[in-house]
């Protein structure tokens, strides 16, 4: 056609019908889908190095499937949807499958699921289905042969007709038997997922960023980098592991089990480690259910799966089924929104937190990922930058996973142009312009102006929230109007707002106004350990507070507290205490507390009622580490009895119970003359006073 005379070119063109032009269209994406996939397949399965995330990669497929579908003259027999991904590398040897290896093919909703039961339903008629729902692995299929009870051969999926022989390696995996002491057929196949648990691939990328050595992006590629090592010494310092979910074929003796289910036991019998959530379901909507519950708990499982698989558990309607193409109709796969993308990180920025730390973030393009656009991630510290090598202008793995703020994990380095530009924390605080500090031993570095705007800002925002004093109508948008106003420079200024200062605010009328008041009064309140979150005292989160406010039980004892006082109480460290001791001695942060206890913010522990016990009246200190409680289990088991517990000696202690290396408690208590127990006569104290002491932790 390219010599063909322009004019004819023209009228030939002219003549074409719209429909001759979308075929065209459909002809030259349907290629350029083929070569991207095919591309794409090369860098997953055999560099282990992806350069685009699984969705964007099923997008791919998707959209050539659904040309293929549109025009069926456009499908050849080597399209990347006529085959298995996945080329065998010839160095490890070649394994040919008995029973070819399948893929699944993907529901990514509920209809679609349901879809795929009625097109089952339409084959099978009314007789009875049960399903087994499992947990679908992120990592890398694997087909484990035994011959008399040995594991005889192993190998990876390749194309699903030929795999790579991964004998050598897969035998460093511990868990795979390598002789069943049990009968066994003379020849079977077991199939199942080689993956890397979440801390193993946490603490591999340590190593490796370490030595300087690229990071894997995710525990799958890891898994998968790991198992197709040539050199199986590598392999064996991996943290591997392996689920096994299929029994492949079976020779030299009838098939042992009539379901898949009973497959999986079979297999538990031998000694092959079967996922234990793995359940039967009797119908669809059981499933959606069960993948909805998935879905929502994949965090609390400490491998990654990436979706639910569903399989028809009689073996009889699978064989009756078949597959079409490389994809059984028997089984599917329920796939979870990736938690993954792949986007252009343009720039890094630096926040302020209330504490001073400056905290780098990530600017992106904006990118999907699992159903939400994200544009910004966390960047955790400078140190964690460079050990992962991430610089501005990078292509970057972003990773967004529940309820987490979403991360960058890692550089695609393979985009690289030489344009990208290594970044380094600035050397003053971006809001206020001080020099910044990094304290020794600590990722973070710091503006260490108490009075940096951004700081003042942060800690607003951070005072009226949920769990902190819980003012409900100021959210972060009235905090930051009030500061910018220069109506409230600190927390402490919120309780002296009057009215007319709220109402001169932009979209604030008499209404809200007269709710934001009543609200910061009711504030005033809070339980201590509220009031001392608030503060916004570094290294102090709501559960050290609580710690606080139940020793202390008063502002007051806190900030007369030394260093080692603080650090005293279980599950306080020296850096919580050195930090806590050195707020309270901060003249300004003193200044800001008068000023709430001023306002009339409660500022001590409200005394409940003392409870009737058998202890009753009768106040106890307690110093030092027992060996039948711990700190707080002994505290409130005393305050249940009925008595008062105190956090230092004074006239009014009845009793000291001291414990191994006592702290100075003991010491002012033989000033004193107060009576002290060692922990067996506080014990025997307790029992002759019939009280029966709980068993530790309980
Ligand atoms: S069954 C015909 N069960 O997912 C049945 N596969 O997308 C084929 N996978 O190649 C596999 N967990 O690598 C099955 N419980 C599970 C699985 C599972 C993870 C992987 C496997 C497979 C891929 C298909």
């Amino acid at each position: 056609a390219s010599s063909a005379p322009c004019g004819r070119r023209i009228l030939a063109t002219m003549a074409q019908t719209a429909e001759d032009r979308a075929f065209q269209q459909a002809r030259l994406r349907v290629e350029e889908l083929r070569s991207l996939i095919n591309y794409h397949d090369y860098r997953y399965y055999v560099l282990n190095s992806p350069e685009i995330s699984d969705a964007e990669y099923d997008e791919l497929m998707r959209e050539l499937r659904r040309l293929e579908e549109q025009y069926p003259q456009l499908i050849t027999p080597d399209s990347p949807t006529q085959r298995v991904s996945g080329q065998p590398v010839e160095a490890f040897g070649i394994v040919e499958h008995r029973v070819p290896m399948l893929s699944l093919a993907n529901a990514f909703n509920a209809d679609e699921l349901r879809a795929w039961e009625r097109r089952v339903r339409n084959l099978v008629g009314e007789r009875e289905i049960t399903y087994v729902v499992e947990p679908k692995i992120d990592g890398l299929a694997v087909a484990l042969v035994y011959e008399n009870g040995r594991f005889a051969t192993g190998a990876t999926r390749g194309d699903g007709i030929r795999g790579e022989n991964i004998t050598q390696n897969l035998r460093t995996i511990r868990s795979i038997p390598l002789v069943i002491t049990r009968p066994t057929p003379p020849r079977f196949e077991v199939r199942g997922e080689v993956y890397m648990s979440k801390k193993g691939f946490e603490r591999l990328n340590e190593e490796r960023a370490s030595r300087g050595e690229p990071l894997f992006a995710n525990p799958r590629n890891a898994a998968a980098g790991s198992v197709r090592q040539l050199d199986p010494r590598v392999t064996a310092e991996r943290p591997l592991d392996i689920w096994l979910y299929q029994l492949g074929w079976v020779e030299g003796a009838p098939m042992p089990v009539q379901s898949h289910w009973e497959a999986l036991q079979w297999m538990r019998d031998l000694g092959f480690r079967v996922n234990p959530h793995i359940s039967r379901a009797s119908d669809i909507e059981e499933v959606l259910e069960r993948c909805a519950e998935w879905e929502r708990r994949r965090e609390e499982l400490d491998y990654d799966i990436d979706g639910v698989v569903i399989k028809i558990d009689s073996l009889a309607l699978q064989l009756e089924l078949g597959a079409v193409g490389r994809e059984p109709r028997w089984a599917i796969a329920y796939k979870f929104p990736p938690t993954q993308g792949i986007t252009r990180l343009l720039k890094i920025g630096v926040n302020v937190g209330r504490t001073g730390s400056l905290n780098p973030y990530a600017i992106l393009e904006p990118v999907r990922i699992g159903g939400a656009t994200v544009q910004m991630a966390t960047l955790h510290n400078e140190d964690d930058i460079h050990r992962k090598d991430i610089r501005e202008g990078d292509w970057v793995i972003v990773q967004r996973a529940g309820e987490v703020i979403p991360q960058v994990v890692g550089p695609v380095v393979s985009r690289r142009t030489g344009e990208e530009r290594v970044w380094h924390m600035p050397d003053r605080c971006p809001a206020c312009g001080a020099a910044v500090v990094r304290e020794p031993g600590e990722a973070m570095y710091y503006c260490p102006n108490d009075a940096c705007p951004a700081q003042a800002r942060r800690l607003l925002e951070h005072f009226v929230q949920r769990g902190a004093m819980d003012i409900e109508g100021i959210g972060e948008k009235l905090a930051y109007a009030l500061f910018d106003a220069g109506l409230v420079k600190d927390p402490a200024d919120l309780y002296y707002l009057t009215k007319e200062q709220l109402v001169a605010l932009e979209r604030m009328g008499d209404k809200s106004a007269e709710n934001v008041l009543r609200n910061i009064e009711a504030s005033k309140n809070r339980p201590l350990a509220n009031l001392i979150f608030a503060l916004g005292i570094r290294h102090v989160g709501s559960e050290v507070a609580a710690l606080l406010a139940r020793h202390f039980r008063s502002i007051d004892a806190l900030a007369n507290a030394t260093e080692d006082e603080i650090a005293q109480i279980e599950g306080i460290g020296p850096v919580i205490a050195r930090s806590v001791a050195s707020w309270f001695r901060n003249e300004r942060n003193r200044a800001m507390l008068e000023k709430l206890r001023r306002a009339g913010v409660a500022m001590e522990e409200r005394e409940e009622a003392p409870r009737e016990g058998p202890l009753s009246g009768l106040q106890f200190v307690v110093t030092g580490r027992l060996e039948t409680f711990t700190r707080n289990e002994v505290e409130d088991f005393l305050r249940a009895q009925g008595a008062s517990v105190g956090s230092s000696v004074s006239k009014k202690t009845d009793y000291v119970v001291v414990g191994e290396e006592p702290g100075s408690k003991a010491e002012k208590a033989r000033r004193l003359g107060t009576p002290m127990l060692d922990e067996r006569a506080f014990l025997r104290f307790l029992r002759e006073r019939g009280i029966t002491v709980p068993e530790k932790g309980s």
